[in-house]
């Protein structure tokens, strides 16, 4: 799957829920994580499971729910509460490697049977940077990660506290700094070397349209696809800015035909530029992208 938006909605918030469905994200993120106090986490999976039992019509919006870490008693409770409503995928947050991610495909496995849903049915994306031990891990995805991963996110505020961080701003740039640089790039080089979809870091002034979209733009010059969302009105400009445009489209499609009409040729000229294989490739990804986007409307 290929999703461009995805929304997180406290899972306690009746209203938030409500317009959490009328909104044009990709994916809904129902969380009981961070977001919902801990006195009110009994009402969230409650709350959530019930949403997931109503809301059964997913073609145009999945809906994922983001769970407590491992490492806590919550977790495990979540899980039993919310896979009656069959999420289309779990959010697995603080991970501290990809043991997790297996741990958590078993589990899955198990309440599957459960619930009498087809086996490994139920996604998985983590959120890959959230403690110090995951900087020196990603290694640990590069063999046999269960296939019900299918994204990788990374985030910026959990890190910062887990490093001790008093900020991860560069004082005169404003953009991150140097660990959580570190790591969006082992997100990314990870996601994309095992194949699952790198998903861009949520921004955090969601008042600031023009910020997002430009942020948008530098997450998908980057090679990520998609972004996580806190406000309802962040996912129009994501889907838009990781939709490839028209002229995008043209662009790759003269690339892709140059190349198919003179099989000989390694490298090429198209206005006054030179293109070689790594052009090639970038153009039917670009392609493939289009599509995968397009199967998702
Ligand atoms: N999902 C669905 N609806 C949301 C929403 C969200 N994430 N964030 C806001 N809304 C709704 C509000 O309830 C409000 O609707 P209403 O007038 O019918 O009540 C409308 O959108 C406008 O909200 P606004 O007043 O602009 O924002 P706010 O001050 O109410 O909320 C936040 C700001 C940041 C608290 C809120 O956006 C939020 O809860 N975001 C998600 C936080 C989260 O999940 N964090 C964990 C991951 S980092
Ligand atoms: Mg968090």
């Amino acid at each position: 799957m290929i999703a461009r938006s995805w929304l997180f909605v406290p899972g306690d918030s009746e209203r938030k829920l409500a317009k959490g469905r009328e909104n044009p994200a990709d994916v809904l993120l129902l969380d009981l994580e961070d977001s919902v106090s801990h006195t009110r986490r009994g009402i969230a999976r409650e709350m959530v499971r019930d949403y997931l039992k109503v809301h059964t019509e997913r073609a145009r919006q999945k809906l994922f729910v983001r769970i407590n870490p491992l490492d806590t008693d919550s977790a495990l409770q979540d899980l039993a509460v919310v896979m009656a409503g069959a999420p289309d995928g779990i959010v697995l947050p603080k991970v501290k490697s990809a043991a997790e991610v297996h741990t958590l495909s078993q589990y899955l496995s198990a309440l599957e049977v459960r619930e009498g849903l087809v086996p490994g049915a139920t996604k998985i994306l983590c959120v890959a940077t959230e403690t110090a031990a995951s900087l020196l891990t990603f290694h640990t995805y590069l063999e046999n990660v269960p296939p019900r991963l299918v994204g990788m996110t990374w985030g910026g505020e959990d890190l910062a506290a887990a490093l001790g961080v008093s900020d991860n701003r560069h004082p005169s740039s404003g953009e991150y700094d140097h660990p959580f640089l570190l790591a969006r790039s082992l997100c990314l080089a990870t996601a994309r070397a095992i194949d699952v979809q790198p998903v861009g870091v949520v921004y955090l002034n969601f008042r600031d349209a023009a910020g997002l979209e430009a942020d948008c733009l530098r997450d998908r010059r980057a090679g990520f696809i998609g972004k996580v969302a806190i406000h309802p009105d962040q996912c129009e400009v994501i889907n838009r800015a990781f939709t490839p445009s028209a002229e995008e489209i043209a662009h790759a499609r003269r690339v892709i035909e140059l190349f198919e009409s003179n099989p000989g040729l390694g490298t090429v000229g198209l206005d006054g530029v030179m293109l070689d294989m790594p052009h090639l490739k970038q153009a039917r990804n670009l392609i493939a992208l289009a599509e995968a986007v397009d199967g998702t409307r």
